[in-house]
């Protein structure tokens, strides 16, 4: 499964600061079997971050995971540029990431995180620091390993799985 990593910081692009959340991303993808097919650092730009994207999704990356820009500064465009991109979204992968990130800190509810399906990719968003996408990643990547699957055609097996973890369902 090929994964795309999008950078949102002004400062990462001008080289002010070191894009430590990327290579974070890109550290745990890997390690969990994932191939890091592009990471690029780009400005907090809606459209900048709209073109990258989709010239991701045009570019057999099944998963992309953009890292900041989802605050409240003017500049936080992250989840309006992919609100415009995707065809579906997917509200479960925020609200789950803030449910468990909750636990953590309370300022987990200043996230603006989004979540879609364009064509045959899906799109998440993470906060901006190593340690949020370290606690997101952690929680979500099973399950979104298993939707992938079924994005793809290749496991369309979710009720069995659901019996076999759980006999009070069905
Ligand atoms: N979520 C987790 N799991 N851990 C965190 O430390 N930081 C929060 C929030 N979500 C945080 C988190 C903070 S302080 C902010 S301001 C928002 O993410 C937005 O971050 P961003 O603008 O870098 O995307």
């Amino acid at each position: 499964m090929n994964v795309g990593i999008i950078t949102a910081s002004d400062k990462g692009y001008l080289g002010e600061r070191e894009d430590r959340s990327g290579a974070r991303i890109a550290e745990i993808m890997e390690a969990q079997g994932y191939t890091v097919r592009k990471k690029v650092i780009l400005p907090d730009d809606q459209q900048m971050l709209q073109d990258e994207m989709i010239a991701m999704c045009k570019d057999d990356i099944q998963l992309i995971l953009t890292t900041g820009g989802t605050g409240f500064s003017k500049r936080d465009v992250t989840p309006e540029a992919t609100k415009a991109v995707i065809e579906r979204e997917v509200p479960g992968i925020p609200m789950a990431i803030l449910q468990y990130s909750l636990t953590i800190t309370e300022r987990a509810m200043l996230s603006r995180a989004a979540a879609g399906i364009r064509g045959e990719t899906l799109i998440v968003n993470l906060p901006g620091s190593p340690k949020a996408v370290d606690e997101a990643l952690s929680y979500i990547l099973p399950s979104l390993k298993h939707g992938l699957d079924i994005l793809l055609g290749n496991d369309a097996e979710c009720a069995k799985k659901v019996i076999q973890e759980d006999n009070t369902r069905m």
